[in-house]
């Protein structure tokens, strides 16, 4: 099977894109990773690409007018990197519809929650306030609506008494390394025709919330 040439888009440490990284290195996994862009010059996941041999770019949102030019400009690169896929992970920045459009079906996104439970930001912050006992996280298709997209695959994870916002971060984060490989693996193999459209391709994780 050909491999998918995958971008992974950063802004920040990078240990989602390492967990990609080291999947991408099994000779059987069906996607690698070709480029990886961070809006932001400091993002630690760029040296974790260097190091992994991956071409990096940092294409800084301030130094465009606009959303358009600085969505031009990563689009130009992924199709001159020649890219067919785009995981974000942790990229800080929300791509306009018009550009989720050019791509339709082929961005993924890990978001730190059992969506759709938790949309946006401050998600482990909002799990505690709400008092679940089972939160996760949620690898999905992109979508002209935040955080809506089909859901690819989750894992959950249990919320435990004494939890604090890192202590269940941490819980989640550990699960999103597991899940993104995991779930870019089960989508290339879908578009490849190798998986049944349909079938079920996230693993529950099942919790004992105590
Ligand atoms: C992760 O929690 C991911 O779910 C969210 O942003 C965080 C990125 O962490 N979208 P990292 O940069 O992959 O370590």
């Amino acid at each position: 099977m050909e491999r998918l040439k995958a971008a992974v888009l950063i802004s920040g440490r990078g240990s989602n894109l390492e967990a990609l990284l080291t999947a991408c290195r099994r000779d059987d996994f069906p996607a690698r990773i070709g480029l990886v862009i961070s809006n932001r010059a400091d993002a630690g996941g760029l040296r974790l690409a260097e190091a992994a041999g991956v071409p990096t770019l940092v294409i800084d949102h301030g130094a465009y007018l606009d959303r358009t030019g600085f969505e031009a400009a990563i689009g130009a690169a992924l199709h001159e990197a020649g890219c067919q896929l785009i995981c974000l992970a942790g990229f800080m920045r929300i791509l306009t519809p018009s550009f989720v459009r050019t791509w339709p079906e082929r961005i993924l996104n890990i978001h730190p929650s059992l969506l759709p439970a938790f949309r946006g930001m401050h998600t482990h912050r909002a799990a505690l306030a709400a008092g679940v006992r089972l939160h996760g996280c949620t690898v999905h298709l992109v979508s002209a609506e935040l955080d809506a997209g089909p859901i690819l695959a989750q894992a959950a994870v249990p919320v435990l008494a004494g939890d604090d916002e890192d202590r269940l971060a941490a819980r989640v984060l550990e699960a999103e390394h597991t899940l993104y490989p995991l779930a870019l693996e089960n989508y290339c193999r879908r578009l490849a025709g190798q998986v049944p459209s349909g079938a079920a391709d996230g693993r529950a994780v099942l919790a004992n919330a105590g």
